[in-house]
């Protein structure tokens, strides 16, 4: 069973590639005898595969006399970049030591993702891009330079000094390839963390710190050496820890510090070799001469320093003196006072160090605290007293981050890193700098916010690599499960694994190595990064065969609905088609299957998420499939009209039009364009820009011409009809079809449509009548937009017939259900919210929502919607009401700022300006508003209301009398809402006091107190 699905052999990884040519070998090998030349190169071949080995890398291969060396594979290095350049620059010293002059060394190093496999006599293990590209930069050296990736270089950051950037030609690389030169190295800290120019503030911590100062204080009470222990992952601060540590030990206390190192030359003793030389005040570049004569009397701590001292003792005797030696030294330290001598990094310590650590420990005297901190990988000493640091809390990280960035973040980017780096502070400097580096962080009014659709953060190669190593430490079979369960997901069951893997017992070696953590019933990854590195280290044709085994056993495992998101995911990555080829070569009938399978479930699926209004991931999910059978109409039409529930025009009209044009059957063809026409003229505030009339048009015709009659499609088209020309007689059809039918979907909104149609024949209670009678479909409804659409124009038509209470009431009924379902169903809640109080006068409670509607129109960007502007106009004019005149003006700005053309729009966009030219005088304007829209007015149920009783206020005051005469007659309509506005319009108009005072009453009838007190004001007396 094992082995099925999982080949361990291939893995995919994060390396440098280091590419060294000798130059001038052939003229050499000209005038040399053969044996000659066979002699110098073998000794070249020799000293480079030293070197190499020293930096921990692999030969990759010689080729003529060229070799290739590898840095982070087949085992993943968290430093494999510094090691190459570390190494390229030894290359070239010792090249210089064996040959002089003679001879000189052409380097190009890069780094990148690569496959490693198998080996094959004289082929490659590794392969991949980056590869090739080191191979160019190493040709495009100079005899004796070297030649870094741009990769590479912001991988060591400030570890090694580099020249300027600059390109290089290459074949195949169209614009060359980006490189620095390497100059030297920098020196001491191998890992130069918190560099990338970020301000560093140390944050939190105040437990740990005061564990410390403990230890410390016991150190000296017992006056015997004891051994403290800091353990944490990577990254987590103990570095950091100790550096404040420091700052605040008590004057009088001496502090030395040494490194174990990962790699290179006599780093036996490393760390030892640190406290010694600031012990005995040497410095690295003392000369061996000088530095015994300073150990004069115990030469043999040389042994430390790498020098040569053991002479003729046998090297078991000569460890046992060197440990004594240590002893005495330390107890010398000791007498002197209190001390802290620091290990650091003792997971990468050899054997030796901790032979002479636990020797001191156990032999020496004096207050001295050795503290030594660690990753977890190290097995404790048994006597140590141990800390342990954990990840940061939110608060401390968002602290981290505004020091970082000398500035705030904003929330939700801060929330998306802070979850991303897991309270491990490396992560969120080196998840921030990636940010920066990319130009995915941006300044905003002082603070820094994430650009617009910068979800997706990606592992940044420092924290990459130091992941992959920390895999990479798990014995095969371990590792091997880690990736399989990486496949599952961030937490996955002991069966699950098994049935990849063949068992699940891998599992306690991941819960005890701290990869995993055990939660009932399942398992869960303790880091989603961990688990992402994990899954990227996996060839993307195994990862697609263990998704498919996955599916196959979860399937048959429990194949219900609320497993079909989970189905659906494992299903389409097995098939995916960027690797599918690949993954199921041969097996063309297997991949028929699972695409089959795939498809099954991601439809299923998307009705799921449908059925929950969750429209982004119904979307996802049809993207997915229409991937994977980019000919299925049905598919199409799905996406399109999700897309128009979405009120995303430019993305339905695509979808809509695909599904068109792969349909064949005269009456599906039929729907599809009524259904095509219906949403884009139906959620007409949609679009930016007037929508396209000749288009629409020729739609509306292919639709009527195909339905045949009676038909759905043909209700449908015939709704659209009444809403693009406004004739009633295509609304009274609609209904008869409907009707017929009895489909409560088409009843609403042929309903709807006559509605509509008495509105705008200014028969409103006809208008609230059709209105009213779509609440008896309510029942039979299930999808929240209908039952919203249902609500919203319910409102202004009960509102038009006289019934504010109701209106209100409606309104808030319609909030709960539409604002949940998506950002601009939010603004559609709260515009039909704004048009009933703005009718109403009540712009203290229009001011008390402001806040609301910025920030819902804020989120609401991404699907353009006219009611963007008309809420910020609404607010614009409550505050003009209110006499905030400043907020008023920054308010109509932001609305302007949106974007909207008028023309088909000036209905809606239009009336809240007129009246803020009435409330200014501004009579000129007033007349331009007029002019430009006015006779439209009245083309909205929702908005139309307020538009009409503006557009009377505005006929008298620019005395236009006859006009307003004109206009309010037919609004004298007992009992509606333009009734008091029509009879105060005749009132003025005519001079005529009873029918002001009759204005008076009916709006105190109707609880309008606002238009009450207004319209005695404007009564002459
Ligand atoms: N308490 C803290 N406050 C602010 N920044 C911190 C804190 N702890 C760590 N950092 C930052 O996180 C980065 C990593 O910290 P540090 O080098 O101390 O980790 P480490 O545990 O020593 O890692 P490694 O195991 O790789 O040596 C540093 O750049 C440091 O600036
Ligand atoms: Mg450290």
């Amino acid at each position: 069973m094992r082995g099925a699905t999982y080949t361990r052999r291939v893995e995919r990884k994060l390396a440098t590639i280091l590419f060294a040519d000798l130059v001038g070998s052939t003229e050499l090998g000209a005038s040399l005898d053969p044996e000659y030349a066979r002699d110098l190169l073998d000794r070249f071949y020799d000293a480079m595969e030293a070197e190499i080995a020293l930096g921990g890398g692999t030969v990759e291969k010689f080729i003529g006399d060229a070799v290739v060396a590898v840095f982070g594979a087949p085992a993943a290095q968290e430093d494999h970049a510094e090691r190459a350049l570390q190494v390229a620059l030894w290359m070239q010293e010792r090249l210089q030591e064996l040959f002089g002059g003679r001879l000189s060394l052409r380097i190009g190093v890069n780094s990148g993702e690569v496959v490693v496999g198998r080996p094959r006599e004289g082929s490659s293990f590794a392969t991949g891009d980056a590869v090739n590209v080191a191979a160019r930069l190493e040709q495009a050296a100079e005899p004796g330079h070297a030649l870094v990736g741009e990769r590479t270089a912001s991988l060591v950051g400030g570890a090694f000094e580099l020249g300027a950037p600059r390109t290089v030609e290459a074949k195949g690389k169209e614009g060359g390839v980006a490189c620095r030169e390497l100059l030297r190295g920098v020196g001491a800290p191998r890992r130069p963390r918190g560099g990338r120019g970020l301000e560093a503030r140390f944050v939190g911590r105040r437990r740990e710190l005061e564990w410390l100062e403990d230890v410390v204080a016991r150190a000296r009470a017992d006056g015997r050496p004891r051994l403290a222990m800091v353990v944490g992952e990577a990254g987590m601060g103990k570095t950091s820890l100790v550096r404040e540590f420091r700052e605040r030990l008590p004057a009088g206390t001496a502090f030395r510090l040494g490194r174990c190192l990962s790699y290179g030359r006599s780093v036996t003793y490393s760390a030892l070799a640190d406290v010694l030389r600031q012990e005995l005040s040497l410095r690295q570049e003392d000369s061996a001469e000088d530095t015994l004569e300073r150990l004069a009397g115990r030469e043999i701590l040389g042994l430390t320093l790498g020098l040569d001292v053991v002479g003729d003792l046998d090297p078991r005797a000569a460890l046992l003196r060197l440990q004594d030696e240590w002893v005495g030294l330390v107890s010398e330290v000791g007498s002197r006072g209190p001390a802290v001598i620091v290990i650091e990094d003792l997971h990468w310590a050899a054997e030796p160090l901790v032979e002479v650590l636990e020797r001191v420990l156990s032999k020496a005297e004096g207050p001295v605290l050795v503290l030594a901190t660690t990753r977890p990988e190290r097995p404790a000493f048994p006597a140590a007293d141990m800390l342990s640091l954990e990840r940061l809390a939110d608060d401390e990280v968002a602290e981290l981050v505004e020091a970082a960035l000398a500035g705030p973040l904003e929330s939700r980017a801060l929330e998306l890193v802070a979850g991303h780096a897991e309270g491990n502070p490396f992560f969120v400097e080196e998840v921030l700098a990636d940010l920066l580096d990319r130009g995915l962080l941006e300044r905003r009014d002082g603070g820094w916010s994430l650009r617009d659709g910068a979800l997706d953060l990606g592992i940044p190669d420092s924290v990459q690599g130091v992941l992959a190593a920390r895999i990479d430490l798990l014995p095969a079979e371990a590792k091997g499960a880690l990736q399989a369960a990486s496949v599952i997901g961030r937490s996955f069951t002991p069966g699950g694994l098994a049935a990849l893997t063949g068992s699940s017992g891998e599992v306690r070696t991941l819960v005890e190595r701290g990869f995993v953590r055990p939660t009932q019933p399942e398992l869960v990854f303790k880091h989603a990064l961990t688990r992402e590195v994990a899954y990227g280290s996996l060839p993307r044709a195994s990862r697609a065969r263990l998704h498919a085994a996955f599916a196959r056993w979860l399937e048959a495992d429990d194949a219900t609905d609320g497993r079909a998101g989970v189905l659906a995911h494992h299903y389409s990555e097995a098939v995916d088609p960027g690797i599918a080829e690949l993954a199921w070569r041969d097996r063309e009938e297997e991949l028929g299957q699972l695409t089959a399978e795939a498809l099954r479930w991601l439809r299923r699926a998307a009705d799921l998420s449908l059925a929950r209004f969750d429209l982004d991931d119904a979307l996802l999910q049809l993207h997915r499939a229409v991937e994977l059978a980019p000919g299925e109409s049905e598919l199409w039409h799905a996406i399109g009209r999700v897309n128009a529930l979405r009120f995303d025009g430019e993305a339905m009209w695509p979808a809509m039009q695909k599904a068109i044009e792969l349909t064949a059957g005269r009456e599906a063809l039929a729907e599809l364009y009524a259904e095509l026409t219906f949403e884009s003229v139906m959620r007409g505030g949609m679009w930016k820009r007037p929508l396209d009339h000749g288009l629409v048009e020729s739609w509306l015709a292919r639709a009527l011409e195909l339905a045949d009659a009676g038909s759905a499609a043909h209700a449908r088209a015939l709704v659209t009809k009444w809403m693009w020309k406004d004739e009633a007689e295509p609304a009274e059809q609609a209904v008869a079809i409907a009707e017929r039918l009895d489909d409560p979907v088409l009843l609403s909104y042929a309903y709807w449509a006559r509605s509509g149609a008495a509105f705008v024949g200014l028969d409103f209670h006809e208008a609230d009548r059709w209105a009213q009678r779509r609440f008896e479909l309510l029942d039979r409804l299930t999808d929240p937009d209908k039952i919203a659409h249902i609500q919203y124009y319910g409102a202004t038509a009960a509102l038009a017939a006289g019934r504010p209470d109701e209106a209100e009431m409606l309104v808030h009924k319609h909030d709960i259900v539409a604002s949940r379902l998506s950002p601009h169903h939010e603004v559609h809640a709260l515009g039909v919210i704004l048009f009933v109080e703005e009718a109403l006068g009540h712009w203290d409670e229009i001011r008390r929502l402001q806040h609301r509607v910025e920030r819902a129109v804020a989120d609401n960007q991404g699907a353009p919607c006219v009611l963007n502007p008309r809420t910020l106009l609404s607010c614009a004019v409550a505050c003009g009401e209110l006499g905030l005149d400043a907020e008023m003006e920054r308010l109509e700005e932001a609305a302007a700022e949106q974007g909207f053309e008028g023309g088909d729009m000036g209905f809606w966009l239009d009336p809240p300006p007129a009246h803020l030219a009435l409330l200014r005088g501004d009579l000129e304007r007033l007349d331009a508003l007029l002019e430009a829209s006015g006779a439209t007015w009245h083309w909205s149920l929702d908005g139309g209301l307020y538009a009409l009783a503006t557009k009377l206020e505005a006929l008298i005051a620019l005395g236009r009398t006859n006009e307003a005469e004109e206009a309010a007659t037919p609004l004298l309509q007992p009992g509606t809402y333009l009734e008091p506005f029509a009879l105060r319009t005749l009132g003025l108009v005519r001079s005529d006091r009873t029918l002001t005072e009759q204005a008076v009453e009916r709006f105190e009838a109707m609880g309008l107190g606002w238009h009450a007190a207004k319209t005695r004001a404007l009564t002459p007396v």
